[in-house]
């Protein structure tokens, strides 16, 4: 079996594709509102591209694949493109981060196409906050995308929360007992200076965060790999059983586990989210490389991985916008 393994002896076998970069909403952290740098659509990936790049990754031993964006609930024909992904012989969990505006009418389509799991971005359970966060008053949308996810049989549910200072930190704990009510997994992030948005964004140590809440609210550590292969650490609930996690790239980094490259909606091969290091995938493909010259060159990429990111000593460095990486 073939497997893809760096220079630092982790194995990558999570691949994260970016299948469009717009978005619907404007989150401060992440797409300044101002933004007029989007891919042409020319540049994109077809659905077939995708399908092709993907599957070459699978053969080399890619077992996670998750679907980002911008939101990737915009790009058209996203469940047809997950019904082909799921058929990947090898193939284990196909999931899709979503900021469930659109999972009202997409949670049942996407549960049939094979989707294993979703994570959906929730910052905040106070309609004039979230509008703050998100450019627009999109809070009842993302409930009932919400609620629409578990009607449609997703489990397990994450939540994910970026903790700003002074914006939304003192909600921490309403959030708590929202999973706990829904049956949901939150998880706390620290906001990481990826473009002109991150690096204004004032973030929260979490590592002490999470920890100090844990034991005020009596959870329990759970054991490294409970999670779903990401970065994040839990702690569960011993009566409701909800989990708890902290996403801590800036006070506690989690590199040295890392398991995962990207691509980008144009077939860029990202190495690493806090580093330039890239592949042309994508230009490779469209000026016609066989499946053959792909495989060396996702091989070579992969022998280059960096060892960590760069966002705590050179936050400057790093000049593209999440949405073109997908987080
Ligand atoms: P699971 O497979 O469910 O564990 O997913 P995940 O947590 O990896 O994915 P998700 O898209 O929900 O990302 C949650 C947060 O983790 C986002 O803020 C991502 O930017 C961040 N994140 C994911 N992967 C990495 C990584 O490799 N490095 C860093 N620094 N942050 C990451
Ligand atoms: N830092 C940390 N997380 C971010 N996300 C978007 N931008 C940033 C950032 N600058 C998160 C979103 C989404 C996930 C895929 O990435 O909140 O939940
Ligand atoms: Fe859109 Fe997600 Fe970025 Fe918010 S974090 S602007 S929802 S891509």
């Amino acid at each position: 079996m073939p497997t893809l393994i760096d220079p630092y002896q982790r194995v990558i076998d999570y691949l994260r594709v970016s299948i469009t970069d717009r978005c619907d909403l404007r989150c401060t952290y992440c797409l300044p509102k101002s933004f007029k740098g989007f891919e042409e659509p020319a540049h994109w990936m077809t659905l077939d591209e995708m399908q092709r790049l993907v599957g070459l990754f699978v053969d080399l031993g890619v077992r996670r694949v998750r679907l980002t964006g911008g939101e990737p609930l915009l790009r058209r024909g996203v469940d047809t493109l997950a019904a082909s992904l799921k058929r990947l012989p090898g193939l284990q969990d196909l999931s899709v981060s979503t900021n469930a505006t659109r999972l009202d009418r997409m949670a049942v389509p996407l549960r049939q196409a094979g989707v294993d799991r979703l994570n959906i971005s929730l910052d905040s359970l106070d309609s004039g906050c979230m509008a703050r966060i998100t450019g627009r008053d999109c809070l009842s949308e993302v409930l009932r995308g919400i609620d629409a996810a578990v009607a449609a049989g997703f489990a397990p549910i994450k939540l994910n929360m970026v903790v700003q200072q002074g914006v939304n930190d003192h909600e921490v704990e309403d959030m708590v007992a929202y999973a706990r009510q829904h049956g949901l997994v939150l998880r706390l992030i620290e906001p990481m200076p990826v473009g002109d948005t991150g690096r204004a964004t004032v973030g929260r140590d979490l590592t002490a965060l999470g920890e100090a809440l844990a034991r005020r609210i009596g959870l329990i550590p759970q054991l490294p790999g409970g999670g779903g292969g990401g970065p994040a650490r839990y702690w569960v609930d011993p009566h409701s059983g909800m989990n708890f996690g902290v996403i801590t790239p800036m006070s506690q980094h989690f590199c040295a586990a890392c398991n995962r490259v990207r691509l980008g909606v144009d077939g860029t091969l990202y190495l690493c989210l806090g580093q330039n290091d890239q592949v042309p995938l994508g230009r490779l493909l469209r000026d016609g490389a066989g499946d053959d010259e792909l495989r060396q060159a996702i091989l070579d990429g992969i022998a280059h991985k960096p060892e960590r990111h760069e966002f705590t000593d050179r936050p400057e460095k790093i000049v593209r916008f999440m949405a073109q990486t997908g987080g």
